[in-house]
């Protein structure tokens, strides 16, 4: 796993924003997994001037989002399908993008053509993750099987606690989801997550230099041939080998590099 630290969340998502847009420039039609959560925000807004600005054609792009909320409707405003036109597909136009359904009447089948759809757009190229606080990713809390594919989980007390801020009432946080499960995750060919703040430092020294557990899942991207963890200083203050990832970060060749 390669481990970017920058010094503040501006300089991270700018980071992680230059992994995205190289992505789509060698491979115009590229299929990436979005995320959402208020660590991503930042990544969409530059993601949006970009296009706007013509510095960026993601029109032949088709995107899978991680998870949504089980009984919010798409138009709800806490619906991860409402920020995720909020930030990003009512200001520029993709080829096509999904999420689940938190309607879905039938929610087995419709997670299985979820992952069927995916496999059909040939699979994810490069999908964005944030990290929950206790290790979650998409909504795969501890616990959740490292092979799980996309299904209903319920969330639990850290979870609904930690997205209460954006709902008016903590009663009304649904505790029931549909994610894509950490086996799901572990198939795109290259995983990007991004973390920042002191909330997330146990989570990201767990995920690093943890056991590979499923009481934290994120730990699962140590199995990954590609993942790069972009991570602010206070997100990266409890690793144990920062000085090495710094230095492997500034020996790093600069074809490697994305910007
Ligand atoms: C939610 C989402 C995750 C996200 C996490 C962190 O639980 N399901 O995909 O990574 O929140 O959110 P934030 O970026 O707001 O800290």
């Amino acid at each position: 796993m390669e481990v970017i630290i920058k010094a503040n969340a501006e300089e991270a998502s700018r980071e992680a924003t230059a992994f995205l847009v190289r992505q789509c420039r060698n491979k115009p039609d590229s299929v990436l997994g979005l995320a959402t959560g208020s660590t991503p925000v930042g990544l969409y807004c530059q993601l949006v001037a970009l296009v706007q600005n013509g510095q960026l054609d993601l029109s032949q792009v088709t995107t899978f989002n991680l998870d949504e909320y089980c009984g919010l409707a798409a138009d709800h405003p806490q619906s991860y399908a409402a920020f995720m036109r909020r930030h990003l597909f009512d200001h520029i136009r993709v080829r096509a993008w999904h999420i689940p359904d938190g309607l879905a009447c039938d929610i087995p089948l419709h997670c299985a053509q979820y992952e069927a759809d995916i496999a059909k757009a040939g699979g994810i190229d490069l999908q964005l993750l944030g990290l929950g606080g206790n290790g979650h990713i998409g909504f795969n809390e501890p616990g959740s099987s490292l092979q799980s594919r996309t299904r209903l989980k319920m969330l639990n007390a850290h979870t609904v606690a930690a997205n209460a801020r954006f709902f008016d009432l903590p009663d009304e946080v649904p505790r029931r989801v549909l994610t894509m499960g950490v086996g799901t995750i572990l198939e795109a060919r290259h995983c990007l997550v991004l973390a920042t703040g002191l909330q997330k430092a146990d989570a990201v020294a767990g995920m690093v230099e943890g056991p590979l557990c499923a009481d934290l899942p994120a730990s699962a991207l140590q199995w990954h041939p590609h993942c790069t963890l972009i991570v602010d200083e206070e997100a990266a203050s409890r690793l144990k080998r920062q000085e090495e990832y710094r230095w492997a970060y500034n020996n790093k060749p600069a074809w490697q590099h994305p910007g």
